[in-house]
């Protein structure tokens, strides 16, 4: 099989030759050819212009041999889309202003997404020219609640403290909140499906400091409205959450065909709780990316075993750390390709 189609069969639920393999953050820091760019040029140029764009992501296709290619963003485009200041600074993005009541609600713009993502529109286009019929070419956004942490939140998104706080006290602010960021995430992955991309990945990274309540009632509904409106496109879904083994059962009702799984849970538990029907993704924790290259292998093999060669992409549990050694994820590569039941 080609790589392009082996993620898609994947994706359908399909058994493939061997499972399709993508690294969630492959396009990064832990390469020294991304290093390399990075120093000359500012984050936020890299986004922008589709040359430097379209280099971050095909570094990984070109040493590691993918079956797909990522586009190279970030999720809080949509934030700066909505006349939020985002500044890139070690240790994190920082985010200016915060929201935290109806009054801060003006201060967000409309978004027209053709205008307003035109340059990932272009970065699409030429990851396509370049990579089809060959290699898949996935598109990605943040999940509303993710990203509506990053907007209320005063530094680090982790806890969604205040988030959750204002869903309880104001709910009629959170639905405003959350209903505006899912507009312009439905639009901005309509927009990438439509200039070419494969497959679609929403980020659910701070899902997982919700109980199995407030997921069902604070960020499912919202990602499954995005969902529900790409629906008609045909491109296929991944959902990611993290932290999030409570959740599963959960996320896999909000209408994506692969459930990207951390590595909290053992993917031959993730297929028994999720049944045949549901495409997974996952789940090698990062850090292993640090051990020998014999010890990785027999760590994939095992992934693979107990995920079974039919729906199902081999991929980490988390994104790639900029510390990891580019040998281990080679060989991690490597290890998928050599896969045999
Ligand atoms: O290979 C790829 O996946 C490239 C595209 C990509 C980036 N960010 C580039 C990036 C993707 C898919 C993301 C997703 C993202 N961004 C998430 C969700 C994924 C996850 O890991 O849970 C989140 C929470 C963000 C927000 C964000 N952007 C953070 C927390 C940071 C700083 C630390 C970090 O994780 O790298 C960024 C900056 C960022 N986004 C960089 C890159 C390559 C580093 C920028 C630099 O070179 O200084």
């Amino acid at each position: 099989m080609k790589p392009r189609e082996r993620m898609l069969a994947a994706c359908r639920g399909e058994a493939t030759d061997r499972p399709p393999v993508w690294l969630m953050r492959q396009a990064g820091r832990y390469l020294p050819e991304y290093r390399a760019l990075r120093e000359k040029h500012r984050f936020w140029q890299m986004m922008r212009e589709t040359d430097l764009a379209l280099e971050v992501s095909l570094q990984p296709v070109r040493r590691l041999g993918v079956d797909a290619a990522i586009l190279f963003s970030d999720i809080l485009i949509v934030l700066d889309a909505m006349g939020v200041e985002v500044k890139y600074v070690a240790g994190g993005p920082r985010i200016k202003p915060l929201v935290r009541d109806d009054n801060d609600l003006g201060r967000l713009d409309e978004v027209d997404a053709a205008s307003e993502f035109d340059y990932v529109e272009r970065i699409i286009r030429a990851l396509c020219n370049e990579l089809h019929p060959r290699t898949a070419v996935i598109g990605f956004a943040g999940a509303p609640f993710t990203l509506a942490s990053y907007l209320v939140e005063k530094g680090p998104a982790r806890e969604s403290k205040h988030l959750r706080h204002l869903a309880k006290l104001r709910p009629e602010v959170y639905d405003e909140i959350l209903g505006r960021i899912t507009t312009v995430v439905t639009d901005l992955l309509a927009l990438q499906i439509e200039a070419g991309a494969d497959i679609v990945q929403l980020f659910d990274t701070w899902a997982g400091r919700l109980s199995v309540e407030e997921y069902s009632e604070l960020a499912l509904p919202w990602t499954k409205k995005v969902f529900e409106g790409l629906a008609g496109t045909g491109a296929p879904r991944i959902l990611y959450t993290r932290n999030s083994h409570a959740h599963y059962l959960q996320a896999a009702t909000a209408r994506a065909q692969v459930l990207s799984i951390d590595d909290s849970l053992p993917l031959a538990e993730a297929r028994a709780r999720l049944g045949p029907g549901m495409a997974l993704q996952g789940n090698l924790d990062p850090a292993r990316l640090k051990e020998g290259p014999s010890r990785i292998r027999s760590a994939v093999k095992e992934m693979i075993d107990s995920a079974g060669s039919a729906g199902y992409i081999a991929n980490l549990g988390r994104g790639l750390t900029p510390d990891t050694p580019v040998a281990g994820v080679e060989a991690f590569v490597a290890a998928v390709k050599e896969w045999r039941s």
